[in-house]
């Protein structure tokens, strides 16, 4: 793939699609999916005398970088936290830059998705979210929509009790009287994607801040230092080589 088409305006080239510096070998079993908490781009930008907002627009390469990099590694999902139902507290001018420049690069960035055989997706909660982005999530899932190198879900205005309460309501509007996990399970936004085999934090904060509560139940919980500006595809893959040693046991007993 010729990686240095123009499909933006950035000022920073994006890196190579096939990055110069070899993927490891991962001796085990590399995730199907993979959730990232994006976090650490006001730090970074404070670190450097900075507004907020260019620690936003540092991250659009990395987002591309990794997105890349879980293509090389061969993962199928890759969820990425964008905009939680808690972002919505930041101040009015942060908040109408995350939603414009969420809108921007979704639409900028759709063909090379495309090329790159990247199926869009988006989980998320429709009131509040801008009209405008969630017409381009929405021309950007029906133009990949045959794509299956991998799934692209960008979490926007995305929160897991959000995601949980709205499940319950369309149960509640069917008037059913009884739930099992399964059926539950099928009324989340996307029904289909697996659960989370690895969620990798970045910015050295431990917790989910509300990410998939539900289909975190079983995951593998990875925190790195870096800032998320600072992070990219080899963050990603030493997450996915701490992963692939771990050993998931379910509840059961190994051996047994
Ligand atoms: C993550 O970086 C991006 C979003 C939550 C939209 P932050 O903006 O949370 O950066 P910090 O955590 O304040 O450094
Ligand atoms: C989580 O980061 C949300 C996203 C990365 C989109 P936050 O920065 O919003 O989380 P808290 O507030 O530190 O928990
Ligand atoms: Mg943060």
């Amino acid at each position: 793939m010729s990686a240095q088409e123009d499909y933006t305006s950035l000022t920073r080239p994006d890196p190579p699609f096939s990055h110069p510096e070899a993927i490891p070998r991962f001796e085990g079993k590399v995730p199907r999916h993979v959730g990232v908490i994006m976090d650490g781009n006001g730090r970074w930008a404070q670190m450097r005398g900075l507004p907020r907002t260019e620690g936003h627009r540092a991250a659009e390469p990395v987002v591309f970088d990794t997105i890349a990099g879980a293509i090389e590694a061969g993962v199928r999902y890759l969820t990425l936290y964008t905009f939680s139902t808690e972002n919505w507290n930041r101040s009015p001018a942060e908040v109408r830059f995350l939603m414009g420049f969420s809108r921007d690069i979704i639409h900028r960035r759709v063909a090379q998705m495309n090329d790159w055989g990247v199926r869009v997706r988006w989980a998320g909660r429709r009131p509040r979210l801008w009209g405008s982005v969630i017409k381009e999530l929405e021309r950007a899932e029906e133009i990949t929509k045959g794509n299956s190198v991998i799934d692209v879900v960008f979490a926007i205005n995305y929160g897991g009790r959000a995601e949980i309460v709205d499940a319950v309501n369309e149960i509640l509007r069917e008037g059913k009287k009884e739930v099992s996990e399964k059926s539950f399970a099928n009324r989340l936004y996307n029904p289909d994607i697996p659960d989370l085999d690895l969620i990798v934090r970045s910015s050295g904060e431990k917790r989910l801040s509300n990410f998939m509560l539900w289909q975190s139940a079983y995951a593998e919980l990875d925190f790195e230092p870096e800032l998320w500006p600072d992070c990219g595809r080899q963050v990603l893959w030493r997450a996915i080589t701490a992963y692939s040693g771990r050993r998931r046991r379910f509840g059961g007993v190994e051996g047994a």
